[in-house]
């Protein structure tokens, strides 16, 4: 019951990858430069990628609004899905990591597209609500677990209905299932779905992500 074919699933995962996110340099060059300074590889999937990509797209927003930033990897698929005249702001509370991505986009040709804000996320998302700035028309919840509830209750004050709300990281292997796992991160992610799910101005779904390890994505279209 609670085994399944770990193998089989990362060779279907490598299957989908070469078929529908093969090789690009400009990524691979994204992922050496986190590497070389010192960033953990915590960035999404190549197929994660490719799915925010086409949410986005899909989506058509303009105004794209990441939460947690690290090197840049989602950033840069994100941006590229952008509409000309589109952009992406980008939240980072590590000046280190913000530089990192700073100098991926920059090598990406996106410096334009896209925006990167050092500081706690939810006090630079309290100052955007508060100063008029959006609507977005796609949030990518990806920072600290622990405030993911917080981060969805910042993000429906800057979207408008037909926007989505994504948040990856909220199956952790499975620790979700727990009432309450000794896992930080997991009670959050347990917490944002929960709240999500309940949540009267949303339609929502988990849509489960295997690298590695089995975690998810949520995908929330706002009324
Ligand atoms: N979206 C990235 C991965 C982000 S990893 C990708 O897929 O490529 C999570 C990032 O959130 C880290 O860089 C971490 O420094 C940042 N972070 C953690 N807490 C934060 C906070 N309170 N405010 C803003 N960023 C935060
Ligand atoms: C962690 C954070 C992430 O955003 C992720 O995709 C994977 C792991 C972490 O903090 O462990
Ligand atoms: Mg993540």
């Amino acid at each position: 019951m609670e085994s399944i074919d770990e193998k089989l699933i990362d060779r279907v995962d490598r299957y989908v990858e070469a078929l529908c996110a093969p090789h690009d340099a400009v990524l691979a060059e994204n992922l050496k430069n986190a590497e070389r300074a010192g960033l953990p590889s915590i960035n999404v999937s190549p197929n994660e990628g490719k799915l925010l990509y086409l949410l986005a797209k899909v989506s058509g927003a303009r105004h794209i609004l990441e939460i947690g930033t690290l090197g840049g990897y989602s950033t840069t698929w994100l941006a590229r899905a952008l509409p000309p005249g589109g952009k992406v702001i980008t939240l980072e509370v590590n000046p280190k990591n913000a530089d990192v991505a700073r100098k991926n986009l920059g090598l990406a040709g996106l410096e334009d597209q896209v925006e990167v804000r050092v500081g706690n996320a939810a006090e630079t998302m309290r100052q955007m609500a508060a100063s008029g700035e959006g609507p977005f028309g796609l949030v990518f919840i990806d920072a600290d677990k622990p405030r993911y509830v917080e981060y969805l209750r910042l993000a429906l004050e800057l979207t408008q209905s037909g926007s989505l709300i994504l948040a990856d990281n909220v199956i952790r292997n499975g620790r979700v299932l727990e009432a309450s796992h000794r896992d930080a991160n997991a009670r959050g992610a347990k917490a944002f779905n929960d709240a999500m799910a309940a949540h009267p101005r949303l339609e929502s779904v988990i849509l489960p992500i295997y690298r590695d390890k089995l975690d998810g994505l949520s995908i929330s279209r706002v009324k």
